[in-house]
């Protein structure tokens, strides 16, 4: 019993994916521990977070490619064709961000 040593506690967790920040043409890697925010925060990607829950859209950040998984719940259908919330939101694979 209680052997879920894994990420899956954290709901934002999934796989790990790659984000390739397009301005400052670095690749970096979200490991499933971690949020895409921390990762672009710790790269200096200029984010003031609100809520960290995907509730308030302070955090949301534009993206130009990538199939994102979209978990927060404060974006339009057409917001999140261009913006993603990088506090809860993952991806299936590598994504660009316009950062
Ligand atoms: S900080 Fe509120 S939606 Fe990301």
């Amino acid at each position: 019993m209680g052997g879920e040593t894994d990420a899956r506690s954290n709901p934002a967790a999934t796989d790990d994916f790659e984000v390739y920040l397009a301005w400052s043409d670095m690749t970096l890697r979200v490991r499933s521990d971690q949020t895409l925010l921390s990762v672009l925060l710790e790269a200096g990607v200029a984010i003031s977070p609100g809520c960290l829950t995907g509730g308030c859209g302070e955090c949301a950040t534009a993206y130009v490619e990538g199939d994102v998984i979209h978990k927060d719940s404060c974006l339009s259908a057409v917001d999140r064709e261009r913006f993603l919330c990088p506090c809860v939101s993952r991806a299936k694979s590598r994504i660009v961000v316009a950062a």
